[in-house]
C-alpha cells in the first residue's frame, strides 16, 4: 500500500475526478477528508468509503472562503492528528459554457479566479502550518491540459489552469526547506459528467480528442488516480515543481 496510514485533503472530492482520487487513495491505505461545496455528494463518497472498511471525513467546504480552507486543516488535525497530502482538485467546472470570450461576464471571471486559484492558495495557506511542524507533506494541484493545447471557448478557465502551475512552480522553491513537495496534474479532456454536460462544444468532440490521443480512445476518470497516488506517496519524494501530464498522450510539450 503506497499511502498506508497518510492522512489526505481532497478537495472537490464529492464527484468526477476527485472522487476517483478519495477512492483511490483509499485502497493504498489512506485515509480521506473530502472538503466540498456540495456537502450530500461528500457524504455519499465518504460512506462508500466507510462501507469498504476505510476512514473518510466530509466536510462542507467553499474551498474560496479562507475561514472554510482554515477549518478544513483544523478539523482533520482534530480527527486525525495529522496532514500528509493536499489534493486542490476543486474547480467550477460543471456547468461550464464554451463561448467566446467577449460573452465572459466578469462575474464568470471572478468566480473562476476565485475556486480555481484563490481556493488552491487558502488550502495551502490552511495546511502548511502542520506540513511545517511535521516536516513533510505533498501537495498536488490539478491544472488541466487546455492551457497546454490553448483550448478555445474557456477562457477564464484556461487562465486559471495556468495558473495553478506557476502557484506550483514558484510554491515548490518557497517551501521545499520544510521538505513539503507541490506539484500539478494536467488531466486532458475527461468523459466525467461534467465534460459530457458541457455545453457549446464542437459536435463530435469526445470523438475527435481519442482520435487525437495517442493512445486512442477517450480518458476517463480512473485513468488519473494512479498519477494522483504517486506524486502523494513516498515514491516520488524527490519529485516537486513538475506538471505532470496525464493525457494519454494527447499534448507532448
Ligand atoms: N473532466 C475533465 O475533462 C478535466 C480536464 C482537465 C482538468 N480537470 C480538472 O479536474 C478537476 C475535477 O474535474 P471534474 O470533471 O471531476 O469536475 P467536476 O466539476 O465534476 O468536479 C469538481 C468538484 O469541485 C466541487 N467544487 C466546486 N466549487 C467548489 C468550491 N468552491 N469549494 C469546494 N468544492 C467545490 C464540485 O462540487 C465538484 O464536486 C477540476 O479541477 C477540473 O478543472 C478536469
Amino acid at each position: 500500500m503506497k499511502l498506508k496510514d497518510k492522512v489526505a485533503i481532497i478537495t472537490g472530492g464529492g464527484q468526477g475526478i476527485g472522487r476517483e482520487y478519495a477512492l483511490g487513495f483509499v485502497r493504498e491505505g489512506a485515509i480521506v477528508v473530502i472538503a466540498e461545496i456540495n456537502l450530500d455528494n461528500a457524504r455519499q463518497v465518504a460512506r462508500e468509503i466507510e462501507n469498504q472498511g476505510g476512514k473518510a471525513l466530509a466536510i462542507r467546504t467553499d474551498v474560496s472562503v479562507e475561514d472554510d480552507a482554515h477549518q478544513v486543516a483544523e478539523k482533520t488535525i482534530a480527527a486525525f492528528g495529522r496532514i500528509d497530502v493536499l489534493v486542490n482538485n476543486a474547480a467550477l467546472y460543471y456547468g461550464k459554457e464554451m463561448k467566446p470570450f467577449e460573452f465572459i461576464s466578469e462575474k464568470e471571471w471572478d468566480a473562476s479566479m476565485a475556486v480555481n486559484v484563490k481556493g488552491g492558495f487558502f488550502m495551502i495557506k490552511a495546511v502548511m502550518p502542520q506540513m511545517k511542524k511535521q516536516k513533510s507533506g505533498s501537495i498536488i494541484n490539478i491544472s488541466s491540459s487546455t492551457w497546454l493545447v490553448g483550448v478555445p471557448y474557456l477562457l477564464d478557465y484556461v487562465v486559471t489552469k495556468a495558473a495553478v502551475v506557476g502557484m506550483t512552480r514558484a510554491l515548490a522553491r518557497e517551501i521545499g526547506e520544510h521538505n513539503v513537495r507541490v506539484n500539478a496534474i494536467s488531466p486532458g479532456f475527461t468523459m466525467t459528467e461534467a465534460s459530457k454536460t458541457m455545453k457549446g462544444t464542437p459536435p463530435g468532440l469526445a470523438q475527435m480528442t481519442a482520435e487525437l490521443t495517442s493512445l486512442k480512445r477517450n480518458e476517463q476518470a480512473e485513468d488519473l488516480v494512479g498519477a494522483c497516488v504517486f506524486l502523494a506517496s513516498d515514491d516520488s519524494g524527490f519529485i516537486t515543481g513538475q506538471l505532470l501530464n496525464v493525457d494519454g498522450g494527447y499534448v507532448m510539450y
